[in-house]
């Protein structure tokens, strides 16, 4: 009997782990349920233990913005913030290319993360693994043979679904076609092709021999194209249960398959070595658990936190950098006594939330999805999704999960080591319990670029109306702080004042001489890229409109676009104070 993939009870967030089971399981399973079309997706979603269906979770259509997030896109290109990976070559889908300006952004949220959650705290300390991994340690994890998505194909538009995903889909006819054969040139098949029509659609033969056609056209190729569908075609009622139609076109799509999510390395002098890239931070925090314990003489509950690379073979890459197959996760991994692991938390996720405010995610916009018993790894006594409305729905952008001693336990059984922690005080002995704030960098720059867009409708004296574009970045994030401008570029004096302002403040935060154009444009390029703060060096800096104005300087707020005059040598102070 042929091993197909069975639910593992397990877990991965976003994607679901697979261990093998035999058909009869599968058979078995098919008859408790009852609605054929759902019963697949709820067998993935409820039998897997998966993550419900992030659709389900979506901002219905009215709360989407599509315009917004085009506009969004477009930006990120226009003022090198994001770029498509390889993109003169045609473009490698789901990997980016970070420009300056996004560098700047993304390095602002990794830094001021590592300042939150390592610096300044007592309890956790940083770490950085290595991104080629050792398959035994994801042999243990349950990656390797495990990591996998359900896959089905449409074979008329070729289009990957994952069977987990694809919604019911409505009562109607379904359509058997036994075959085609083309006059012209000869070409015949007997290969069928079926789809539903659903019935409150007109004229059902025609749609359902439409399409067919279409699919014996592509399948002949260039140069044939099939007429009539000799063979002729069965009907029944559909849905059939146990089988799932292409949303969109209402084609039967394939039987699922599993499709692996990691990403393979071959090397070594013969290249038979095998290595994965890591697809998560997780897994090197928990190898090096004892390591980090022994070496800095830590005591329970601590945490090991890491920023990096991770990668993931999506087969459906979306939503521009949301879901990438190359992306950054912020993670930390705090061990503790079983006792305190679900207060552990209940507390990490508010200090989760407290970040998002500081760095300008307000609380309103962020859903905290409490995933229910039964839809948790099974090994996870809680689970909390924070999820964030983006212009293309509600979607995740960190996990809490409190993982019980699930990882440390498979590692200690893999490895053959004892992972034990010994309580020096209690002389207690027990493997720690481990709370798992798991959030993605590059999602949050998606959502911290999101939430700064804005477009304000100026009037001028005369009553024109224009258009600003400004990224509201708080001060923090923004990835240039401050612009300097003379009013004059062919004044040498205000250059020069210009450059020496720049030469001080360039130590401590990232600074943009600009002199090209009317100084109203200069401005309007800084709100464009979420500059807050605008210095300029005009001729009362130089003292010609008298002594008392002399070495101060313009400062323009982006937000408010309010300006105030400020001493040179307060500069530097007077920033640090808003920026930091
Ligand atoms: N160690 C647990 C873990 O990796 P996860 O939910 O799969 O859990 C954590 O990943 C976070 O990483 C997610 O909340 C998300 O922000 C980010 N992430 C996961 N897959 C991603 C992808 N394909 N593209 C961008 N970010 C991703």
């Amino acid at each position: 009997m042929r091993d197909i993939p069975f639910p593992a009870r397990s877990i991965y967030h976003d994607h679901v782990f697979f261990h093998l089971a035999p058909r009869s399981l599968r058979a078995a399973d098919k008859k408790r349920s009852s609605t054929l079309q759902s019963r697949l997706a709820a067998r993935y979603r409820a039998c897997f233990h998966a993550r419900p269906d992030p659709s389900q979770h979506m901002a219905n259509k009215d709360v989407t913005d599509p315009a917004r997030m085009e506009k969004i896109v477009s930006l990120c290109k226009r003022r090198g913030f994001i770029f498509q990976a390889g993109e003169i070559y045609g473009g490698l889908n789901g990997c980016w290319d970070y420009g300056p300006l996004g560098a700047e952004l993304k390095r602002n949220l990794k830094d001021y993360w590592w300042r939150k959650t390592v610096q300044e705290r007592d309890d956790v300390l940083g770490m950085d693994g290595a991104i080629l991994t050792m398959e035994q340690v994801l042999i243990s994890s349950g990656h390797v043979g495990g990591f996998a998505d359900p896959m089905c194909e449409c074979p008329l538009t070729k289009q990957r679904l994952r069977a987990d995903q694809v919604p019911a889909s409505s009562p109607g006819v379904e359509y058997t076609f036994l075959g085609a054969s083309d006059q012209t040139t000869g070409k015949t098949t007997d290969k069928t092709f079926t789809v539903l029509i659903p019935d409150e659609k007109q004229d059902k033969d025609r749609s359902a021999q439409k399409i067919a056609l279409q699919y014996y056209r592509d399948l002949f190729g260039k140069g044939s194209a099939p007429k009539t569908l000799d063979n002729g075609w069965t009907v029944q009622p559909g849905p059939r249960e146990g089988e799932l139609y292409n949303p969109e076109n209402g084609v039967l799509l394939s039987e699922p398959r599993m499709f692996e999510l990691m990403l393979k390395a071959n090397f070594g002098a013969t290249g038979d070595q095998i290595a994965y890239l890591r697809p998560e931070t997780a897994q090197s925090i928990f190898c090096q658990y004892k390591n980090v314990l022994d070496s800095n003489r830590v005591k329970l509950p601590f945490g090991i936190a890491q920023c990096g690379k991770s990668f993931r073979n999506e087969i459906n890459p979306r939503n521009f950098t949301f879901r990438s197959r190359e992306f950054e996760q912020m993670g930390i991994e705090y061990f503790c006594h079983p006792d305190d692991g679900l207060r552990l938390t209940d507390e990490w996720l508010e200090e989760r939330l407290k970040f998002y405010g500081e760095i300008g995610i307000p609380r309103e916009k962020l859903h905290i999805l409490d995933i229910p018993d039964g839809e948790r790894a099974f090994y996870s006594q809680k689970t909390y999704d924070i999820e964030y409305e983006f212009p293309f729905g509600i979607q995740e952008l960190e996990g809490v999960a409190y993982r019980t001693d699930y990882d440390l336990g498979v590692h200690e059984k893999g490895a053959g080591k004892s992972l034990v922690y010994f309580d020096e005080e209690t002389k207690e002995k027990f493997l720690p319990h481990v709370v798992e704030p798991s959030a993605g960098c590059d999602r949050t720059v998606l959502a911290l670029i999101c939430e700064a867009f804005d477009e304000e409708t100026l009037t001028d004296e005369k009553g024109k109306e224009d258009i600003r574009t400004v990224l509201r970045f708080v001060p923090r994030m923004a990835p240039i702080k401050v612009g300097i401008f003379p009013l004059l570029k062919k004044n040498e004096d205000q250059v020069r004042i210009c450059r020496e302002i720049q030469k001080v403040l360039q130590p401590w935060m990232t600074v943009f001489y600009d002199d090209g154009g009317a100084l109203g444009r200069r401005y309007r390029r800084q709100d464009e890229v979420g500059t807050p703060f605008c210095v300029t060096v005009d001729f009362e800096t130089l003292g010609e409109q008298g002594e008392e104005m002399k070495n101060t300087v313009t400062v323009r707020h982006r937000d408010s676009m309010e300006q105030e005059r400020l001493p040179i040598s307060g500069l530097l102070a007077w920033l640090l104070e808003r920026v930091r």
